[in-house]
């Protein structure tokens, strides 16, 4: 008979291995703002862009996320990397998106002027 700790240690298990085959403990982690005011700005096109063009890179997890209460300067693209502090851009272009991809995630250069504090 099963015993509920080994069904918790199972389900935990599972998880685990859910999470790790959608990419979420990858060291890079790009979270595209997809609340509704942002898809109205145009974040939907900028979501597209990473998702294709960070597909191959092992390194990377892509994700949406919602509501950050700065609809003035959407869309906004957040990066969060293993022992380093948030960098949180903001009306991101497909321009930028392809350029942040390319600076930020390929070789790790801030690209400053479009980050908010
Ligand atoms: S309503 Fe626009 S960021 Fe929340």
């Amino acid at each position: 008979m099963t015993s509920p700790k080994e069904i918790l240690q199972f389900k935990k298990e599972k998880a685990k291995e859910i999470l790790e085959s959608k990419g979420f403990f990858r060291p890079k982690r790009v979270y595209v703002g997809l609340a509704t005011c942002e898809i109205a700005a145009g974040s939907q096109s900028i979501m597209d862009i990473f998702q294709s063009e960070t597909g191959n890179m092992s390194d990377v997890f892509v994700s949406a996320k919602g509501c950050a209460g700065r609809c003035n300067l959407e869309p906004t693209v957040e990066i969060v990397e293993e022992g380093k502090e948030t960098v949180k851009y903001v009306s991101v272009n497909e321009e930028k998106a392809r350029q942040i991809i390319e600076k930020h995630l390929k070789k790790g250069e801030i690209i400053s002027e479009w980050v908010v504090k």
